[in-house]
């Protein structure tokens, strides 16, 4: 069945890792989990040995410490730049803990409470008045009445109203349901709830968050990968991956992959390998878009060409990704293979180079 679904959820996706390391935990466990500390670690991080992947890349202490903030009574925020796995980290961490991730609320801008919370079935409602049949639960009530973790994005661009709806959550760990009455207008929170929450510094700050809410939680930074080669390899790894589901037939070319990361990071940093200044884009040049670019890239030499993508293919591909709206970006985006392209080492380079003329405007 997951067969035709693009993107299963991370416990569906790594099932089998997860029952193996099942087997093999003979660790303690926090109360709710449903695997001990150093498992979950593993499950992140990777064990060659008991052939589990390497999910997240990064510090493996920052690993440490996002699960053991899950293990207190507080929830635990991962802020950070835009594309550097904070979703995917926040995935990965509610599968270990919880087996599940798809309690999640994506917040934005018109994120209710209900959507958080509850809400009615509203012909249920007129028939019976409230009731716990009427009642539909959103991932809050539900993480809490089975003892889960539960996921909520971008928590910064939900008003700030709708953001202290987790305080009694978060503190008392119990949800009144006023529409109800008896036992059922208290929701007390099982073993195993928590809260993840993420925020991007390019969105409203968490500067603006309450002060009672960020009591409540632990703020861990996801930084972006520092190193190159860690970074290269991340990017064929997923754009390899990306690319055999797309049905393309080849993977992508080293080489070609080196000039895309090795320009991502010029245009993020502003300064070239070589240390010489260059322009820095306002758009945003994470891991997470050279990914996407590199299976643009590879699309695009398959499907129209029958052969992997090349430096060509980038150029037609970046002005989309780098540029975005703003013609400031394509001019910089110019600049950088006018100048930097030229006369570096590698066919790829040069390629890049002569495909210049390719970039709209
Ligand atoms: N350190 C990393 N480890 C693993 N994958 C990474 C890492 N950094 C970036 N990626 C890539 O980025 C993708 C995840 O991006 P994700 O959407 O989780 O980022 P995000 O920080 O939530 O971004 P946004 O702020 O835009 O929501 C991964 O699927 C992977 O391809
Ligand atoms: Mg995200």
């Amino acid at each position: 069945m997951n067969d035709h679904i693009q993107r299963p959820p991370a416990e569906v996706r790594y099932a089998d890792e997860l029952a193996r390391l099942r087997e093999s935990d003979d660790g303690d466990r926090p109360p709710g989990w449903a695997l001990s500390m150093r498992a979950a670690l593993r499950f992140v991080v990777g064990d060659e040995k008991l052939g589990i992947s390497r999910k997240f890349v990064g510090d493996p202490s920052l690993i440490d410490r996002a699960l053991v903030a899950l293990a207190t009574n507080r929830g635990l925020m991962l802020v950070g730049e835009p594309g550097t796995a904070k979703s995917l980290l926040s995935e990965l961490l509610a599968a270990a803990v919880s087996g599940a991730s798809t309690l999640t609320v994506q917040g934005g801008a018109a994120t209710t409470e209900d959507q958080i919370k509850y809400s009615w079935n509203y012909a249920l409602l007129v028939a019976d008045g409230p009731s716990t049949r009427s009642l539909v639960p959103a991932p809050l009530l539900r993480g809490m009445a089975e003892g889960k973790v539960v996921r909520f994005e971008e928590i910064t661009r939900c008003p700030l109203e709708v953001q202290d709806c987790l305080l009694s959550p978060l503190s008392d760990r119990v949800l009144a349901v006023p529409e109800l009455t008896g036992p059922e207008s208290m929701v007390f929170a099982k073993e195993g709830f928590t809260v993840i929450a993420t925020a991007n510094t390019r969105d409203r700050g968490v500067n603006e968050m309450s002060a009672a809410l960020k009591r409540r939680f632990n703020f861990e930074t996801v930084f972006p990968i520092s190193d190159f080669d860690t970074e290269l390899s991340l990017v064929e790894a997923e754009a390899t991956a990306l690319l055999r589901r797309s049905g393309v037939g080849a993977p992508p070319r080293r080489d070609v992959l080196e000039v895309l990361v090795t320009a991502f990071r010029e245009l993020r940093e502003g300064q070239t390998r070589r240390g010489d200044a260059t322009d820095r884009l306002s758009g945003v040049m994470s891991t997470a878009e050279a990914v996407s670019v590199a299976h643009a890239v590879g699309l695009r030499g398959w499907f129209l060409r029958g052969e992997p993508g090349t430096a060509a293919d980038l150029v037609s591909c970046l002005a989309g990704t780098a540029a975005k709206d703003n013609p400031e970006d394509l001019a910089k985006l110019r600049r950088y293979l006018e100048r930097q392209a030229n006369g570096r080492r590698g066919d790829q380079w040069q390629a890049l180079y002569e495909a210049r003329h390719l970039l709209p405007g």
